[in-house]
């Protein structure tokens, strides 16, 4: 029974969420890429609440109290900024090659608030906008919207690249009289398109955000999941002006219920320290009166387990890795079974890694188009345009594969496939590329 169809044909960014749950809720059959959530497979709750023990001891250890007192701190309000700062500083030096003080870091509820903080200190005045390659990832447009903060677009080049593009749109928003304050990416594995930032473009985008005081928030959320190729380093790494504040969770490497990430701010924000210092202290502040801190159980719990591991996930994430590659691997092997003979417009691109692929379509594929392949096709895919910040985005769609089996992820690939097909056949009978409920 199709029940969403109408009324549907706008979704507001901050009521995508919303109606993504409604439409998996109602059709419980339909297998879904629209969630980008992790695989559980994976999740070993009895070991990691063990390790808070580890964290405890640690921290016993570390300022000479006893295991009960160093348990009664947990339990108690904690340090704004956080607990484990210099556990993760041996953790992202270990892992992305990025070197730290704990003073730099704050560990925030989540890479969600750590974005939200930032967006929120770095746009206090009328005008101040942030930047985002477009489509881009709906936590950052709806906490923008929340903070009122102007989120423009940045569109990459044919070829990828967006340095150049970022130099038009700087200059365009200059002459309206904007000003830009910071650029959010997610260089490695984008969510929604799956795309990585090739190195030349890192390293202009760096050159440039440096001379005209653009702060970069490079969110690091898939950067360990790569399945093959050369890894490429952090922006934060090649960053020698202070331009990177670097974002991170432990959402995807350990699990979503711990919210636990960072923002890890340079020591000289544009060379200047004050500056950096006068940064920490407004993101503390505002999260003092958002969040009062994060919840000291589960920084225990992240503490214990990078403690256990060596201060490194790499051993940790391995297997889970190996999942995703498979589903990678399974979802490439069926689109090009299903839709590789197909009429030209249908392309998709082969991530190295991550949770997402992007696939372009001959015709537009909006919500209501969601709704019709969940209710006909039993399958979910997500709309590109959700993800957008302008109507460039209609032809594309997300499909997410990081919480399916092999065998769902292949029926599902054969489900959307055969939507594809009766649409370019219904075409051919009518005549016209448009929207399905047109
Ligand atoms: C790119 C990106 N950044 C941040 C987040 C939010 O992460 P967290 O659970 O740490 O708030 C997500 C979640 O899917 C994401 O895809």
């Amino acid at each position: 029974m199709q029940k969403l169809m109408p009324g549907y044909e706008n979704v507001s960014p901050l009521g995508v969420m919303n109606f993504l749950s409604e439409v998996e809720f109602d059709y419980p059959k339909a297998i879904s890429f629209a969630s980008g959530r992790p695989t559980e497979s994976f999740f070993d709750l009895d070991a990691w609440l063990g390790a808070i023990g580890v964290f405890q001891k640690h921290d016993a250890e570390l300022h000479g109290y006893d295991t009960s007192a160093s348990a009664r701190r947990l339990a108690q309000y904690g340090r704004t900024g956080g607990l484990i700062n210099a556990i993760v500083a041996a953790q992202v030096a270990n892992d992305d090659g990025l070197t730290c003080t704990p003073e730099q870091i704050v560990i925030t509820n989540g890479c969600q608030e750590a974005m939200a903080l930032c967006l929120q200190t770095l746009c206090c005045h009328p005008g101040d906008v942030i930047l985002a390659r477009n489509p881009t990832y709906i936590g950052v447009t709806g906490a923008a919207r929340l903070a009122g903060v102007e989120l423009a677009p940045v569109d990459a080049a044919a070829d990828g690249s967006l340095a150049g593009t970022l130099r038009r749109t700087v200059a365009a928003l200059h002459a309206r009289g904007k000003r830009v304050r910071g650029l959010y990416l997610i260089p490695e594995f984008d969510n929604p398109t799956g795309a990585v930032i090739s190195v030349p473009d890192r390293e202009a985008i760096l050159v440039f955000c440096a001379e005209r005081n653009i702060v970069i928030l490079e969110d690091s959320t898939y950067g360990m999941f790569r399945f093959e190729g050369d890894a490429r380093p952090a922006l934060a790494t090649l960053d020698t002006s202070g331009t990177v504040i670097y974002l991170g969770t432990y959402s995807k490497t350990l699990c979503p219920s711990v919210r636990v990430g960072s923002a890890i701010v340079p020591k000289t924000l544009f060379g200047d320290a004050a500056a950096s210092r006068e940064f920490l202290a407004s993101m503390t502040e505002r999260k003092s009166f958002l969040t009062v801190n994060t919840s000291q159980f589960n920084q225990a719990l992240v503490g214990g387990v990078l403690l256990a591991e060596g201060c490194s996930l790499r051993r940790l994430v391995r297997p889970a890795l190996e999942f995703y590659r498979r589903n990678r691997d399974a979802l490439m092997e069926r689109l090009a079974v299903t839709l590789g003979t197909s009429p030209a417009g249908i392309r998709w691109n082969h991530p190295q890694g991550g949770f997402f692929l992007s696939v372009e379509l001959p015709f537009r594929f909006e919500a209501c188009d969601m709704v019709r392949c969940a209710s006909e096709y039993d399958v979910i895919v997500m709309p590109m345009s959700f993800f957008s910040l302008d109507d460039s985005q209609a032809n594309r769609v997300r499909l997410a594969f990081s919480n399916l089996s092999v065998e769902q992820v292949g029926a599902g690939i054969e489900r959307f496939a055969a939507y594809i097909h009766d649409r370019l056949a219904q075409e051919t009978v009518y005549g016209s590329f448009t929207s399905s409920v047109n």
